[in-house]
């Protein structure tokens, strides 16, 4: 590919440029500074690769999404998402015997150690199961000093099976200590989606029958989480990773920034919005003006994405499993009737329409989560689990990138200049 030339007053710079595997092409600015004195000025980074990846491919304006080169509607519906936890991590789908030994690894350390569970009594009932995840994935690197290392693979590797262990526990036990009920521990007959479901809602007195139909409802919503490239919680994780900071301290650091409602936290945002709507008397056009209106901070939760431009093909593969989940469950959630009038009049009205702003994927997760009986502030946290092997994948390709630097942005400063100090008996 050809360079690109950049002209700065009668500077020229010649920059080079890169082109990916899907013909997404990139200029390369490294030099920029050091040869101008300019740096660039990116807010959010909207238009800034800041590495190269193999991981997920997305195309924004063609509402396609891919790991490792495989199609999300494929591996929704026709793998496990450890499966596709092998794949994000290793690059390649598992053979037989490949998937049998990391299920069984995976088995084998599901359990949490006994003491963490006073972890979660230093924490009120109330507390938002995000919080005490974060709190709880950065325990690890005290509990499992011999994983931390983030320079020795062998370590890496131990981590990499401790998160995705241990992480379904986590978010079940968060749940049950919130519910003020006694902790279920693992079952080792069941795989990830329906051992979840059932630590999460089985008793100790009733244990719960997980039907195929919920179980391959989990194991999709958690396959449609699994990984989504450089995003906000991916892109923290990384730059965290990149001091050296051990795997534990990225993941909880992902976790947090997860919990924003402007990223993993809008499934609970949606629900929250749709039964406020409900309660109003779920006139929805009320809420659409809101949303267009500049000088209310209201946003349609559930819409828009920086990157899908298109129907974020995750929220199309839900809005169909939506109506066979809630059938199977024998419910019919008068919320999803609200948001599928509410996602119609978006679609229809010139401020989205112009902006391209689409449903994403929380905007139909939540209403199967629901029917399935999660709490609705337990949502995010079921996004977390499902985006663990993703962020590892992300963790694990940055450290293994000969290239890769600390994570650092430069700014353009506004402040103020040269003041000479008073002191404070003058001021
Ligand atoms: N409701 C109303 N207007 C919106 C919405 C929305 N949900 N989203 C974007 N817009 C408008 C913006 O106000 C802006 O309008 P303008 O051009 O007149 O100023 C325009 O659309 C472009 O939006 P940006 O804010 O520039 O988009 P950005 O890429 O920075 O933000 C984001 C993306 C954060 C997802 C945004 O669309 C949003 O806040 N959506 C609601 C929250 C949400 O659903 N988040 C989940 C994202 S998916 C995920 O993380 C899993």
């Amino acid at each position: 590919m050809d360079d690109a030339t950049l002209r700065i007053g009668d500077q020229e710079l010649s920059l080079p440029t890169l082109e990916g595997t899907m013909g997404e092409r990139a200029v390369d600015i490294s030099a920029l500074r050091k040869e101008t004195s300019y740096t660039t000025f990116d807010r959010g980074f909207g238009n800034t690769a800041e590495t190269k990846s193999s991981i997920t491919f997305i195309n924004g304006e063609g509402g396609i999404l891919r790991h490792r080169g495989y199609a999300i509607e494929d591996l929704a519906t026709k793998a496990s998402f450890l499966e596709v936890a092998y794949l994000l991590i290793e690059g390649e789908l598992p053979t037989v015997t490949q998937l049998a030994t990391f299920e069984a690894a995976i088995h084998e350390n599901a359990n949490l150690p006994e003491d963490l569970k006073h972890l979660f009594d230093a924490f009120p009932h109330e507390a938002h199961p995000m919080a005490v995840l974060a709190s709880g994935i950065s325990t690890f690197g005290a509990y499992y000093p011999e994983a931390a290392d983030p320079l020795d693979d062998l370590a890496v590797d131990r981590a990499t099976q401790l998160l995705i262990a241990k992480m379904p526990t986590m978010v079940a036990w968060a749940f049950k200590y919130r519910e003020r009920r006694p902790y279920i521990y693992p079952r080792y007959d069941l795989d990830y989606a329906a051992n979840f479901l059932h630590m999460v809602f089985s008793r100790p007195h009733r244990h719960l029958e997980v039907s195929p139909q919920v179980q391959r409802a989990m194991n999709m919503l958690l396959v449609l989480h699994a990984d989504h490239e450089q995003n906000c919680s991916a892109s923290t994780v990384r730059i965290v990773g990149s001091s050296h900071a051990s795997i534990f301290a990225s993941m909880s650091a992902g976790i947090h920034a997860l919990s924003g409602p402007l990223h993993g936290g809008a499934n609970q945002a949606v629900l929250e919005m749709l039964q406020a709507m409900s309660d109003a008397g779920g006139d929805v056009e009320t809420y659409i003006a809101k949303a267009k209106d500049k000088d209310d901070p209201f946003r349609l939760m559930g819409f828009g994405h920086r990157v899908y431009k298109n129907f974020d093909p995750r929220s199309r593969i839900l809005k169909g499993a939506v109506d066979d989940v809630l059938s199977i469950l024998g419910k019919d959630d008068p919320l999803l009737r609200l948001a599928v009038e509410l996602e119609e009049a978006a679609l229809d009205d010139d401020y989205f329409v112009e902006r391209k702003l689409f449903p994403n994927v929380d905007f139909y997760s939540g209403i199967i989560y629901r029917a399935m009986g999660f709490p609705v502030d337990m949502f995010t946290s079921l996004f977390a689990l499902g985006r663990m092997p993703g962020w590892i994948a992300q963790w694990r390709e940055m450290h293994s990138d000969p290239t890769t630097r600390i994570g650092r942005p430069r700014q353009v400063y506004t402040g103020e200049t040269d003041r000479p100090f008073t002191p404070i008996a003058d001021r």
